[in-house]
């Protein structure tokens, strides 16, 4: 894919697009050994070597995680103003930047995909490509056959329609019942919201899956890179090529 030069300086980290526009005016700019001062020039990151002062400039490398949030933390980078744990602290340790792909509320736990891939996230948030996010969701009160039969067909949220894609009892605990919740959508609070209209408000709230990708065993708290095959699986979701 072809970028303008100054696009990619600014991918990369060195400068803003403005202030890149200037190195290369400056004739600090190179492609390929040679000077560039056309502010149109475009280059091809996978092919092009591209060095300000002398140094080679890239990429920065792309990561894709995922992060069991444990609850009581928010989904936000930095600190928070109300003083409130946030997931920063538990991803000190990744390498690079990452941005959480949507939100998890604070006292849901679960499955939080982080990446620094633009693309992806644009796509796993879009509503077109219909990624169903699984949770588990342990609710009060027994939840009778004939609401389950309800909650498949849909109910109305004051902001629209909500239906699940799919619905099930897992298990009933005592006086309460967990249940297996599929949606594509991500309205706020939407599980929440959906499920106490029958009258089961939730007491607990865990996503275990975002569309091929499974939380398995990762313990709250801690956080894994996708492997080749799930960011395969992922990729092809959303209607794009992995190519590592
Ligand atoms: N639905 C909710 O109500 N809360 C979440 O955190 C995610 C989905």
């Amino acid at each position: 894919m072809l970028i303008r030069l100054n696009r990619y300086l600014s991918m990369c980290g060195v400068t803003s697009r403005r202030k890149a526009d200037r190195l290369i005016e400056e004739g600090r700019v190179r492609v390929n050994g040679e000077v560039v001062r056309d502010l149109g020039v475009k280059i091809d990151p996978e092919v092009d070597r591209v060095e300000v002062d002398r140094r080679e400039v890239k990429l920065p490398q792309k990561k894709y995680i995922i992060l069991n949030k444990p609850c009581c933390y928010l989904t936000q980078l930095g600190k928070s103003e109300s003083g409130k744990r946030t997931i920063e602290e538990l991803i000190k340790d990744v390498p690079v930047r990452v941005f959480p792909v949507g939100r998890l509320d604070y006292n849901t736990e679960g499955l939080l995909l982080l990446t620094n891939d633009g693309e992806l996230a644009n796509r796993i948030l879009h509503p077109r490509y219909k990624l169903p996010k699984v949770y588990l969701a342990l609710v009060k009160g027994r939840v009778s056959r004939n609401t389950l039969r309800k909650m498949r067909n849909g109910t109305e949220l004051e902001d629209g329609f909500a239906r699940p894609d799919d619905v099930r009892i897992v298990r009933y605990e005592g006086e309460n019942t967990l249940l297996e919740v599929v949606f594509h959508e991500g309205r706020k609070h939407l599980v929440k919201r959906f499920l106490a209209v029958f009258g089961h408000p939730v007491i607990k709230l865990k996503r275990i899956a975002l569309g091929p990708i499974r939380l398995g065993k990762l313990p709250p708290g801690r956080w894994r890179e996708l492997s080749e095959r799930e960011l395969r699986q992922l990729f092809s979701a959303v209607g794009l090529k992995y190519s590592p």
